[in-house]
This record gives structure tokens, C-alpha cells and sequence, in this order.
């Protein structure tokens, strides 16, 4: 069966479904999921927007943290499913309750002000429930400077997870000397800085795709492309994001390149099928990737499994059958994880 019939099938069949499902789809998806979602975005355009949707089933396609945010952020009558509940994003399991528990306990040691833990949307439910817990919020690639800067403003000390280099790169931009940005290892180690005037504590977490990224790839780019501009995923290397012209959210990188005059030429470091997908959108510019870098769990959202999910609500509808792909964060951590989702909304939206 080829691309276009398994892509008629669905467009068909969620006709057929109407109002009662909706697709939402993450930038890095591949292009023939982008063609039938209902919306799609970067972590926070997608979780503001699933808030906002009353569809009785929202297929998600994109990993597992960010149909876990769908599910908090939705209402209890609603349910969330993905094509494929494997597609995880490894990052998001760098860093586990108890670790973080371990980690919030050192720097309790270190400093007399308040902690607030500021944890990356990709991360588990279990870490946004220990954040909410102790008062603290999620955060994404497109607010994470808003974020940090909402609780150093309180006097409070940030304890930032699982990404090493967003918190990083937000912490430089948001001014931090050296002494004040600690990076805490696995084995609980606290690397560079001064724990004792340190306003961020950030775990050692990485993005496997985002750090394949050297400073020799834009550098290359540069010297073959006269007058190209580099824009990056603040989950690329410290010296990477200063070596680049911009960076940002996988929506900033669209939105940028989109708006840029005809003839542009754009090298970008973040997911390759992205940057292939913009590359297409938008024939009158040059799109580049910095290199091949692809996210193997975005990519395991297929439209034959797209199909399949489609096909089990339906017999879920009309025969009652059990529902497949079902995402449900369990009631233990539901209110706190909620909690820190949503104090993510209240700072970016006042
Ligand atoms: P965005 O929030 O920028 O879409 O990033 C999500 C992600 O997983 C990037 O690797
Ligand atoms: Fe996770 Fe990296 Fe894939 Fe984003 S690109 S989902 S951070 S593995």
C-alpha cells in the first residue's frame, strides 16, 4: 500500500470521526503525519493547545512526555492515545524521582533561600509532580528564560532538570556569571561554580540528536554559504548556540525562516526531518541542516500506526471494543504534575 492511499484512508476516516478526535502533531514528525494533524507545533504551542480542545479522543502524535502533558492538561473525560506508546524521548528518562529527590537535598545543603525547581516539559510526569510539589514549574525550549528568571526574581535558587544544555544556555543569556551556574552529575557531583553563590543547579541531561551538532558545522556551512544565517536548538553545546546567529523552539526556527525574505539561506542545527519538511515549505529560500541528526522515537509515529489507532476508536465507538495506545498519568502524581504544568501557562501568558 503506498503513502498516498494509507494517507487517503485516514483523511477518510477522521471525517468519519468528526469532532470526536483531533490530531495534534510535534515539528519533528514526518511529513505525512504533519499532512493529516489538526495542529501542529513545538512543546508548549502544543500542550497550550490541547488545553483549549473538547474532542473526546486526542491521538498524539509525537513522544511519550508530550501525551502525558496532554493528558494532565486535559479534562478527565477526555483520553489521550499515541500510534505508538514506545516512541519515547530518552532524555525525558534521564532523570527519576529519587535523583531528583537526592539532588533537591544537596543544594538544600548549599544555600538558605528557597529552591524551585524548574524541570524541562521533557521530562516523566513523575519529575513535574516533584516539581509542583516543591512549588516549582515546567518550562520549555520556547519560555525557558521567562521561566528561571519568574523565581530568581523571588530570590529563590533554581534547580533546573534534565537538560544540561538548555538550562545552561538560558542561564548565559539570562546573564548568570560562571560561579553562579553549577552543573550536578549523575553521581551527584557539583561541577563549576560556586555551590555556595550559585543561583542554578542544573542536571547533566543531554538530547542525543542536539548534541551531534559541532561548532566545525557551522563553520563549514559558512564557508561554502556567504551570508548564510545559523539558528539552533537551545539543546545544542554552549559553544555551538554562541557560534550560531539565533536559536530557539522548534516553532522559532520555523516561524524565523518563514518570514525571511525570498533568497534567504538558513542553516539549521536541530532535527533532520524538520529541516527537510522546511526546506520543502519553503522552496524559495535554502534550508540546510547542520548535519543529519534524526530523533529515532519521533520517527517510530507511522501512518500505518496513525491508521490503526483511528481504526480502534472507531470499534471503540461502534462495538465497544478496548481502546489501544491509551496515555493516562496515574492519579499519585495527576495534581502536582498538573500544578507545575500549569504554573508554566500562568507565567507565560500574564
Ligand atoms: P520544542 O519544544 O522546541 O519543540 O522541543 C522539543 C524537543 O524535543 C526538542 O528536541
Ligand atoms: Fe527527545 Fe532529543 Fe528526540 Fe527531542 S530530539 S524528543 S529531546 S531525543
Amino acid at each position: 500500500m503506498d503513502i498516498m492511499t494509507l494517507n487517503e484512508q485516514i483523511l477518510e476516516l477522521k471525517k468519519e470521526l468528526g469532532k470526536s478526535i483531533v490530531i495534534p502533531a510535534h515539528h519533528y514528525e514526518n511529513p505525512e503525519i504533519v499532512e493529516v494533524a489538526d495542529f501542529v507545533g513545538d512543546s508548549y504551542k502544543l500542550a497550550a493547545d490541547c488545553a483549549k480542545i473538547d474532542a473526546e479522543f486526542i491521538v498524539f502524535c509525537g513522544v511519550y512526555f508530550m501525551a502525558e502533558a496532554a493528558d494532565l492538561l486535559s479534562s478527565s473525560t477526555q483520553k489521550v492515545l499515541m500510534p505508538d506508546i514506545e516512541a519515547r524521548c530518552p532524555m525525558a528518562d534521564q532523570i527519576g524521582y529519587q535523583q531528583a529527590d537526592k539532588v533537591f537535598q544537596k543544594i538544600s545543603g548549599c544555600t538558605t533561600r528557597q529552591i524551585a525547581p524548574v524541570v524541562y516539559m521533557n521530562s516523566t510526569a513523575e519529575i513535574k509532580s516533584f516539581s509542583g510539589k516543591y512549588g516549582g514549574s515546567v518550562c520549555t525550549s520556547s519560555n525557558a528564560g521567562k521561566i528561571i528568571k519568574h523565581f530568581l526574581d523571588q530570590d529563590k535558587v533554581v534547580f533546573f532538570a534534565p537538560d544540561y544544555n538548555l538550562g545552561n544556555n538560558t542561564a548565559n543569556e539570562l546573564g548568570l556569571k560562571d560561579k553562579e551556574i553549577v552543573k550536578v552529575t549523575s553521581d551527584f557531583q557539583c561541577v563549576g561554580g560556586n555551590p555556595s553563590q550559585a543561583k542554578i543547579f542544573i542536571w547533566d541531561g543531554y538530547c542525543y540528536v542536539h548534541k551531534r551538532f559541532l561548532v566545525n558545522d557551522i563553520l563549514d556551512l559558512r564557508t561554502k554559504n556567504p551570508g548564510i544565517k545559523i539558528i539552533v536548538h537551545p539543546e545544542c553545546d554552549r559553544e555551538v548556540v554562541i557560534n550560531s546567529d539565533d536559536s530557539g523552539s522548534t516553532q522559532k526556527i520555523y516561524e524565523e525562516i518563514k518570514k525571511s525574505p525570498t533568497g534567504s539561506i538558513w542553516g539549521v542545527g536541530t532535527e533532520f526531518n524538520f529541516v527537510q519538511r522546511i526546506a520543502w515549505e519553503f522552496p524559495d529560500k535554502t534550508v540546510l541542516p547542520l548535519r543529519k541528526s534524526i530523533c529515532g522515537n519521533m520517527a517510530k509515529i507511522t501512518p500505518e500506526k496513525l491508521l490503526k489507532i483511528l481504526q480502534s476508536v472507531q470499534s471503540h465507538l461502534q462495538k465497544k471494543t478496548a481502546l489501544e495506545g491509551i496515555v493516562q498519568v496515574s492519579e499519585s502524581m495527576k495534581n502536582n504534575a498538573a500544578r507545575a504544568l500549569h504554573k508554566m501557562i500562568e507565567i507565560v501568558e500574564k
